[in-house]
């Protein structure tokens, strides 16, 4: 089991990183759950004397206000108070909403997360971001704040689909291009099926712990996350308006070979991340430009009215704050 120091928490990596679960000092524990992690999740978690097990249906679609109340009246009805716990244990949804609603339940319950799908592992569960959808958009309400505690343990992913699987994998490519050329080289020349999930996960939070710590408030480094998701969300967005969504790992590969497209590498470079990408992931056709430019423009990361995109400066390597108008991309 490996200890990944935060800011003011421990990550744990590894498959006895349940036995940190730590419930001694609180009156009472809760635990937010979908279908999903109920079934196959909850039974793995070390024994608790009964816990409240608050259980939500499962998708990016309940991840919203009317979902929140339903949480805070089960924990108003029951009683808990402040010294109480919530674990959240799922993917990157029930995390980010049940951290939400435990921060602003009578001004904060502590909680940790137990992410079950492997984007969770190497990402939402990293770097303290909560929130909920609002009026279509997403992640529009939320905070930042951090987690008592992050468990992660692989086990979780047997039981998760291939397609969830490779959307988070999507992220351990990005925190490899942007930071860690061995880690590309790794990944490269190793099949997915014979990857050591353990050590890659390792590496991928590390990659973004080490980042936070240097930005948690997203003002310089962090941004370097965002590599792939300028046009990752723009691609996304234009599936789902036209009523086919695709997954967000799919769309973050796409944006990915897009802004390497972009970048300032060499022709050799560009060939082998696109390469790599497109023989060991089946996408969807990519849209064509112009057919993103709407979504483009209404980018949350737009200064004065440009585009901005996080590049590679080269493979292991990026910058942030690149700016392109519609007509130069
Ligand atoms: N906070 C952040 O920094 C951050 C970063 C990236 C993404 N996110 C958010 O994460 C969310 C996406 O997370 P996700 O991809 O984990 O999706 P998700 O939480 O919707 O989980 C995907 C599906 O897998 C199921 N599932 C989860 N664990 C399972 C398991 N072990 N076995 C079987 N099924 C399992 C879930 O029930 C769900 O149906 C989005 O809302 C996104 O905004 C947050």
């Amino acid at each position: 089991m490996k200890e990944i120091k935060a800011i003011d928490y421990s990550i744990w990596i590894g498959e006895n990183s349940l036995s940190k679960l730590d419930i001694s000092t609180y009156s009472k524990v809760a635990i937010l759950v979908d279908e999903n992690t109920k079934r196959d999740c909850l039974y793995k978690l070390p024994k608790i004397e009964n816990p409240l097990i608050i259980e939500i249906k499962s998708g990016e679609e309940y991840k919203n206000i009317s979902t929140c109340n339903f949480i805070w009246e089960q924990l108003t009805i029951n009683n808990f108070d402040r010294n109480s716990l919530l674990i959240n244990l799922g993917g990157g949804v029930i995390g980010d909403m049940g951290g939400f609603c435990a921060v602003t339940y009578k001004r904060g319950l502590e909680f940790i997360h137990i992410p079950t799908t492997l984007l969770a592992m190497v990402d939402a569960s990293v770097g303290g971001k909560l929130g909920i959808d609002f009026k279509g958009f997403k992640n529009q309400i939320g905070l930042f704040h951090n987690p008592k505690a992050v468990l992660i343990s692989t086990e979780f992913l047997d039981t998760l689909d291939e397609s969830e699987l490779k959307s988070g994998f999507a992220e351990v490519i990005k925190h490899a291009l942007i930071l860690d050329n061995p880690l590309w080289i790794k990944l490269k020349n190793t099949t997915f099926t014979d990857l050591d999930w353990e050590d890659i996960i390792n590496h991928s939070v590390q990659i973004k712990n080490k980042i936070i710590l240097e930005d948690p408030f997203e003002k310089g480094e962090r941004k370097k996350l965002n590599f792939g998701h300028t046009f990752g969300h723009a691609i996304e967005s234009y599936y789902l308006e036209k009523g086919t969504p695709i997954s967000h790992g799919e769309a973050i590969f796409m944006g990915m070979i897009l802004e390497t497209g972009i970048s300032d590498l060499s022709e050799n470079e560009k060939n082998e991340i696109k390469d790599y990408i497109i023989s060991n992931f089946a996408l969807p056709y990519t849209p064509k430009k112009t057919y993103l430019h709407k979504f483009l423009i209404n980018d949350k990361k737009n200064q004065d009215g440009k585009i901005n995109f996080t590049l590679l400066s080269e493979i292991g390597n990026c910058s942030f704050d690149n700016l392109f108008s519609l007509d130069e991309l």
